[in-house]
């Protein structure tokens, strides 16, 4: 059966005092006994810092991204092995940000993926459409081919408790959130693509919604039956509302 899980994404911020004092209030405000997975994603400067932190605790650490090589000269970039030598479980791949802001492909996305695996290292997947795409009715052909890119280079059976993110990049960091119908329908179409090829994968992978997600509005989102979780940016960086969501996911178990 797949986890709930609420991730952090902190993107580009903190110093190593801020990220003290937040990760100091999650370890003391994560209800373990809740059973959600709650993971943040730091900065990689900070990960060594953020995976001590949070040693012996529930609070799992993931990296906003990876190389797909293993070593050597690739300069400015962040190898699996170092994720593995750092205490790292999980790993963001294929954000919005990076397609869009780095120029990242569906085939080096899957390059990653595939990567990830290798290491053991639990790969989340990004997915999304522009405005522009919901606008032309492109959502679900444009999730579909994201999705397939990754199951296409790893095989299905490879996709058993991976984690995809649907984060609709006009939601992303706007404010906008997806009305949770429409995230439903969505997260529901990218379960129906994993069951066509395997009922039991498609059963454990989970689905998070990432896009404004807040403490006003996760309850309502976490409610339905696809969305297994949250991928959050802004409010993951306050302590208390970060909380709140994680309390939220905690109800789906309940
Ligand atoms: P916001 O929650 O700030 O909209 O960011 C979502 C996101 O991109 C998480 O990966």
């Amino acid at each position: 059966m797949r986890k709930t899980i609420v991730a952090g994404n902190w993107k580009m911020n903190g110093t190593r005092e801020a990220n003290r004092e937040l990760l100091s209030q999650l370890v003391a405000g994560v209800d373990v006994a809740q059973g959600v997975e709650v993971l943040v994603c730091p900065p990689a400067v900070y990960l060594d810092q953020a995976t001590s932190l949070v040693k012996d605790t529930a609070i799992k650490v993931g990296a906003q991204n990876v190389s797909d090589q293993p070593k050597g000269a690739f300069t400015g970039e962040i190898a699996l092995p170092m994720l593995q030598d750092l205490g790292c479980e999980y790993v963001l791949l294929g954000h919005s940000e990076r397609r869009t802001l780095f120029a990242e492909s569906d085939a080096q996305v899957a390059d990653k993926f595939a990567a990830a695996l290798d290491a053991d290292i639990v790969p989340v997947l990004c997915v999304g459409e522009t405005l522009e795409q919901r606008e032309a009715s492109q959502t679900l052909p444009v999730v579909a081919a994201q999705v397939a890119a990754v199951i296409d280079r790893v095989g299905i059976s490879a996709m058993a408790q991976t984690v995809i993110a649907y984060e609709p990049v006009w939601a992303i960091g706007t404010g906008l959130t997806a009305t949770p119908q429409q995230a439903q329908e969505v997260h529901a179409a990218i379960r129906a693509q994993l069951k066509k090829l395997d009922a039991d994968v498609a059963d454990s992978v989970s689905i998070l919604y990432g896009g404004s997600m807040n403490a006003g509005n996760a309850a309502e989102l976490l409610s339905e039956q696809d969305i297994d979780g949250g991928l959050v940016g802004g409010a993951s960086l306050k302590a208390e509302d970060f909380l709140t969501i994680c309390g939220a996911a905690a109800a789906r178990l309940k």
